[in-house]
């Protein structure tokens, strides 16, 4: 086992890990954050998505030791300081960009990269953005609306 310490949300955390251990599985069964979601073990689904250093990664890809000392964001860091949804979020409730809620947390933070890296994207570009993220549930479209709402954009997306 090795000792870990990273800033996970803004707090610096540390827990032990053996060499295996895949950040995934650090995040949800070391520090409790179960918000970053586990949907498959062909790292295809993206519900397991996280920022390390600012960067959108899926956290069953990285070994929880190849993320010491880096600053990690997950799901549970997105809401606002006063606890209300963030524009990402909010704009996912406003437009059903969700059902049974598995895909969501991954969404959302794809979401955040995309609309950091490319505020104002086109509908072809959320969809694009989106590929490694697997929905089962929504058909995408009111995802892909939700996206487009919080990035100030038109929602008039063609097919339903
Ligand atoms: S759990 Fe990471 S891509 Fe599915
Ligand atoms: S809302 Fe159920 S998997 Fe996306």
């Amino acid at each position: 086992m090795t000792q870990l310490t990273m800033t996970v949300n803004g707090k610096t955390v540390s827990g032990d890990a053996e060499g295996r251990t895949l950040l995934s599985t650090f995040l949800r069964d070391t520090l409790g954050l179960t918000g970053t979601h586990i949907g498959c073990d062909t790292s295809q689904c993206g519900a397991c998505v996280v920022h390390v250093d600012g960067e959108a990664i899926k956290s069953c890809t990285m070994l929880a030791l190849e993320a010491d000392g880096s600053n990690v964001a997950t799901i549970e860091g997105q809401a606002n300081e006063d606890g209300s949804l963030n524009v990402i979020q909010q704009a996912f409730q406003d437009h059903h960009g969700l059902q049974c809620g598995f895909c969501t947390p991954g969404m959302v933070m794809s979401a955040a990269a995309l609309l950091k890296e490319n505020p104002k994207p086109t509908e072809a570009e959320v969809r694009a953005y989106l590929e490694g993220n697997i929905c089962r549930c929504t058909g995408y479209h009111n995802i892909v609306k939700a996206i487009m709402a919080a990035s100030g954009q038109d929602v008039a997306i063609a097919a339903e």
